[in-house]
């Protein structure tokens, strides 16, 4: 087995040959259960690639350190986002799914580690699903994610995430490129089947060409 792909996982193969790879990114104190729910229903028939976040904070796994809420461990945040992207190029040979049609689906801790991959390996993911995203670090360069598909949702009463945290990563991203869909709610933190309702739509509209492409 390829060291990289040392993360507690699950991996479910899709239903079509030529489709796309869901990476489900859980939240602090979840793990590679959690999601798969949430991924069978935004995206029936992709196969699902789901790791558990190694480090823990007290017990709870999450996908890097962070030093206190919203302050981030940088370094430890640049090492995971590196070995996280390993870990799905090394899943890709393992389990034979297609390296270019990869989407990440992160929640909370989950879809900022999706953010910096996003930032740091701008190649890796072709589309991402961002709940409760905040800005993992200022990129010094700006990435290449031109034409790239992200949806975010937040919440404008979150209070792990201030709004103009949000609004920055958006901002970042598209200043990079991407084509960012941000959706703002009344809500908090945790995600509502709203917001899910709003992701399954817009990811309705994007796979058709990704599956394609
Ligand atoms: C984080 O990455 O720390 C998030 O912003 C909040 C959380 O996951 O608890």
């Amino acid at each position: 087995m390829s060291p990289d792909l040392a993360f507690d996982h699950r991996f479910v193969p899709g239903d079509d040959e030529a489709g796309v790879t869901l990476l489900l990114l859980h939240g602090t104190g979840g793990n590679e259960e959690d999601l798969i729910p949430l991924g069978q229903d935004l995206a029936p028939g992709a196969a699902i690639l789901s790791p558990r976040g190694k480090v823990s904070e007290y017990g709870a796994p999450r996908f890097f350190r962070r030093l206190a809420e919203g302050v981030f461990d940088h370094e430890d945040l640049l090492f995971r986002t590196h070995e996280l992207a390993g870990f799905v190029e090394a899943a890709a040979e393992e389990y034979g799914f297609d390296p270019s049609k990869v989407l990440a689906v992160g929640y909370s801790n989950g879809a900022n580690v999706a953010a910096s991959t996003l930032l740091l390996h701008p190649g890796l993911l072709r589309a991402a699903v961002l709940f409760r995203a905040m800005v993992p670090f200022e990129p010094e360069v700006t990435p290449d994610l031109s034409g790239l598909p992200v949806f975010m949702a937040a919440g404008r009463t979150d209070r792990m995430i201030p709004p103009d945290n949000a609004q920055r990563l958006a901002d970042i991203l598209a200043e990079a490129g991407a084509e960012v869909d941000l959706r703002w709610r009344n809500v908090g933190h945790p995600l509502t089947y709203e917001e899910v309702g709003e992701a399954k739509e817009w990811l309705a509209e994007v796979l058709p060409g990704l599956r394609e492409s």
